[in-house]
């Protein structure tokens, strides 16, 4: 396993199509595993391929709900409700803006060994879900951002205050 490097914010990389994973193959399983190794490293919930330089449809969740999701292909096909709140990504450090999602999706994807599931998720899990996905799209979401996009620091001290 390994840390990878993750690409921010003006890396063309990031606002490419990705395209779907056809088999699953031992430099895929590796991508998984330093992909989970590297976004428990920077503390985030989610991580998709594109945010390490793979144009694949690919992505890994773990919102600390005892689970840890991997998603090949996703195809979000049911949402439900709104919830708004600051959101944050890996590629964009240290910046946070409000971003209105869905409270609930229902998503289908491939798991690692690629068989179909289906995953619901609410709250948090449904914004991860979200955000991921939007990734494989070359979406970022600074381009959701309702207001300005606020410096991670500031933010927080507004929220103890
Ligand atoms: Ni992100």
């Amino acid at each position: 396993m390994a840390i990878r490097k993750v690409r921010t914010i003006g890396d063309e990389i990031l606002r490419k199509e990705c395209k779907p994973v056809k088999e699953m193959t031992p430099r895929l399983l590796e991508l998984i595993d330093d992909m989970f190794e590297t976004m428990y490293e920077t503390n985030g919930v989610g991580l998709a391929a594109p945010q390490v330089g793979i144009l694949k449809q690919l992505v890994v969740i773990d919102v600390e709900d005892g689970n840890q999701y991997v998603l090949i292909n996703p195809e979000i096909i049911e949402t439900s409700g709104s919830q708004t709140g600051y959101e944050g990504c890996l590629s964009v450090p240290g910046k946070t803006g409000i971003v209105t999602r869905p409270n609930k999706v229902k998503v289908r994807a491939y798991n690692e060994n690629m068989e179909l599931f289906e995953l619901e998720g609410e709250e948090l899990l449904a914004r991860a879900i979200c955000h991921e996905c939007a990734h494989l799209h070359g979406e970022l979401f600074v381009d959701l951002v309702e207001g300005e996009l606020e410096d991670t620091e500031t933010a927080y001290e507004e929220t103890e205050e």
